[in-house]
């Protein structure tokens, strides 16, 4: 095993605890194709955003715009918040994180509780992202200040590089046999900086690109979605990490079927958010029609755990018409049927 990439057994930072995540083979097909589920929850702060917090704090640092005493200001739904949170107050920086009402209240007062200064763009009173407005809040708070950086997520390189360690995780746990990886596109960050690096220890690797229906990163009518923290809504720019070249296909998945998927998973015993479930979701339909010995990945990018007053929620489901019987009874028996191998 590749020293470099174990975790030592005490370490000094909570910074130190980022990635090293394990993988767990969901199901499998009696021809030896399966599953795995990258867990990125068992990063710090439950997501796998910390990766790219932590990589833009520390690019920012090396060109020298961040300077001790200095401030991060970012636009964000929470999960990179939280990561810039902890990556903050390890480093001695303020972060000040601009948020929405959309954003899930656990996660905001995690923030709070880490030291973030939270400024709320005005509440519309509709369900809608605001991310278009949360953006240009987060720029105009930064423009001109001296020491203090807008380390804008969507177009910051840095985000995908973070993820570059994903890859040599893959690569070495499954000495590289990984033949698809599939992942939720927001900022692009997480699948296409993982894709970029896992390409060049396996060349041949095909990658399935997810988002929300409604989303409109991969084409298709622009509608309000409830998955959160991905997809590009309408009003949005997509991001300059949505590196087309880089996903052979992208493809859109329903609240319905996302949030089905994440709670039958949870029936097996373990809680993924709403986006993983819009990637397991896709996953599993593909499954069952695999060559032999097929070994795909898909990456959760957080638990279940933030989700529990929304996606796990059943009156909270049912008041946005979001529970469809039919869709959770054939989501539950091809996991079923899947699992049973
Ligand atoms: C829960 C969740 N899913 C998916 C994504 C999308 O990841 P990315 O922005 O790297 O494309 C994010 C990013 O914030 C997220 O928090």
């Amino acid at each position: 095993m590749n020293e470099a990439l174990m975790r030592p057994a005490v370490v000094s930072r909570i910074s130190d605890l980022i990635g090293y995540t394990p993988l767990l083979e969901l199901c499998r097909t009696g021809n030896g194709s399966r599953l795995l589920l990258k867990l990125e929850m068992y990063n710090p702060t439950g997501s796998a955003k910390i990766r790219m917090a932590r990589q833009m704090v520390l690019d920012a640092e090396a060109r020298g715009e961040l300077r001790p005493g200095g401030r991060i200001v970012e636009s964000t739904s929470g999960n990179t918040g939280l990561g810039l949170a902890v990556i903050a107050a390890e480093r001695g920086y303020a972060f000040t994180a601009v948020v929405d009402h959309h954003a899930c209240a656990d996660k905001l007062r995690g923030m709070t509780a880490l030291g973030t200064e939270l400024v709320h763009v005005v509440d519309d009173g509709t369900e809608e992202l605001a991310t278009a407005a949360r953006e240009e809040l987060a720029e105009e708070m930064a423009r001109g200040q001296d020491n203090t950086v807008f380390t804008e997520q969507h177009n910051n390189p840095a985000n995908a590089v973070g993820y570059h360690p994903v890859a040599h995780e893959l690569h070495q746990a499954l000495d590289g046999r990984v033949d698809i990886l599939l992942g939720a596109v927001g900022t692009g960050g997480a699948l296409c900086g993982t894709t970029r690096e896992l390409r060049r220890l396996v060349p041949g690797v095909r990658t399935v690109g997810v988002e929300p229906k409604g989303s409109i990163a991969f084409g298709g009518p622009a509608h309000p979605y409830h998955q959160s923290g991905t997809g590009t809504p309408e009003g949005a720019t997509i991001g300059a990490l949505v590196d087309f070249g880089l996903i052979d296909e992208g493809v859109k998945v329903g609240d319905v079927e996302a949030f089905a998927t994440a709670r039958a998973v949870a029936r097996t015993g373990l809680l993924i958010g709403g986006s993983a479930g819009g990637v397991v979701y896709e996953a599993l339909t593909r499954l069952p029609s695999l060559p032999p010995g097929t070994t795909m990945v898909a990456l959760v990018n957080d638990g279940g755990e933030k989700y529990l007053d929304t996606v796990f929620d059943d009156a909270w489901m049912r008041a946005r018409d979001l529970i469809d019987p039919a869709v959770e009874r054939e989501i539950d028996e091809t996991l079923a049927k899947l699992r049973e191998n």
